[in-house]
């Protein structure tokens, strides 16, 4: 299997972009505009240079987090991605079950196109995002639903009143509808494995991908006008809609989405039990800053609150970067998106364990034994580009 080759998470990428076709790779790996934001989120973490102890045992170290009274084997887990049976079969499902097996959480997207209930089956641990319209009856429905489910964390993303404008999927031709044309058709014919073992078997034992999990849009086909494009609603969420949820969701509740100090306190003062701090990988609003750039405010105006971060992360050492800035527990989306096209649940276990392998060696490297001694003191601010190019 292709995935056993490789060696770190970029590696995925270089694969994934031979493996699919251009349309659906450009939907996975692009931005908005002109992808400042998506830089900036790597560009970030290369201004931190690492200032590692020595002599310290670090025999006995771990990387295991509690989190909402759950112990993880990792500080990092799975970013909610829509769409990600396109890119790999039965992609969701892969991702949560080797979630799973490896003991780390992974989000389900909202927009994913399988039903959530197939998901919680398989791995019954798995959180839910969720989109919601500023509807009070549709945000009931859809609660009750995932609530039927089993689902117990509820990530409630905040950062998509209008869908961002990504020109790219326009220039690679990516929409839905996906419109048949005959450079789509080319594009598959291309890429024979994708055609083959994603689209063509996915349509041969499931049928056309449906939109399943979406406040609306359930049953409605990939097909359908008016899918991505129907926000209707979205636009009218706001705070009194998070006091709804709060007051019928039981389970966690966390906002994804979050880059201003006055969110992050509104969040926590609305009944939140945790943000995570993202610009949504850089896909909404071109000029968002990094995450990471404002995780230490948020973590110094909210304590010991949960505050994740989501956004560039490749590297074990950009997992222990943004834990010394105080984020509680991380996420990554992208590279477990091309882990999953190349090697279903194998290739996403495969990237886990990479990534965990490197996040242990950089602890002991640094002379840490545990997440909770990562610390802005291990950390210097270096000149841009001056630890590795972005
Ligand atoms: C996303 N993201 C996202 N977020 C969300 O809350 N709901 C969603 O349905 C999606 N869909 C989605 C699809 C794809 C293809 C990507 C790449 C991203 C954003 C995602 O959860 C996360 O914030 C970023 O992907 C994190 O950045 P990296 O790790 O991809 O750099």
């Amino acid at each position: 299997r292709s995935h056993t080759r490789m060696l770190a998470l970029n590696d995925f990428e270089i694969a994934a972009k031979r493996l699919l076709p251009r349309t659906i790779f450009g939907y996975v790996s692009g931005g908005v505009e002109d992808n400042q934001s998506l830089r900036d989120n790597r560009a970030a973490f290369a201004e931190h240079g690492l200032v590692p102890r020595v002599l310290v045992d670090v025999s006995q170290r771990s990387q295991s987090v509690t989190l909402f009274g759950r112990t993880y084997d990792s500080p990092f887990g799975i970013a909610p991605m829509g769409l990600s049976a396109l890119s790999a079969y039965r992609g969701d499902i892969a991702m949560a079950c080797a979630a799973r097996a490896t003991n780390v959480p992974m989000i389900l997207s909202g927009s994913s196109l399988i039903p959530l209930e197939d998901v919680i089956r398989a791995a019954p641990e798995t959180w839910f995002q969720a989109y919601l319209p500023g509807n009070a009856e549709r945000i009931d429905a859809l609660l009750d639903r995932v609530g039927a489910a089993g689902v117990r964390t509820l990530v409630l993303t905040v950062d998509i009143p209008v869908y961002g404008n990504r020109e790219n999927n326009i220039r690679n031709g990516f929409s839905t509808p996906l419109r048949p044309s005959l450079r789509l058709a080319w594009d598959g014919v291309t890429h024979p494995r994708w055609l083959l073992g994603t689209f063509l078997h996915t349509l041969v034992r499931h049928g056309m991908p449906h939109f399943e999990n979406s406040f609306a849009e359930r049953g409605a086909p990939v097909l359908s006008p008016n899918v991505l494009r129907d926000f209707t609603g979205r636009d009218h969420l706001n705070w009194r809609h998070v006091d709804q949820i709060r007051r019928r969701w039981k389970g966690e509740l966390i906002l994804k989405g979050v880059l201003n100090v006055a969110d992050a306190r509104m969040a926590r003062e609305h009944g939140a039990d945790g943000v995570i701090v993202s610009n949504h990988g850089g896909r909404q609003l071109d000029g968002a800053l990094s995450p990471l750039r404002v995780l230490p405010d948020i973590v110094s105006a909210l304590g010991a609150y949960p505050v994740m971060m989501d956004g560039g992360i490749r590297r074990g050492t950009d997992v222990v970067k943004a834990l010394a800035l105080g984020a509680t527990f991380v996420f990554v989306g992208r590279p477990f998106a091309y882990a999953a096209a190349i090697g279903g649940q194998a290739g996403v276990e495969h990237a886990i364990r990479l990534l965990r392998e490197e996040v242990d060696r950089d602890m002991a490297l640094l002379g840490v034994s545990g997440c909770g001694e990562l610390g802005p003191e291990l950390l210097f601010r270096a000149t841009p580009g001056a630890i590795h190019p972005a």
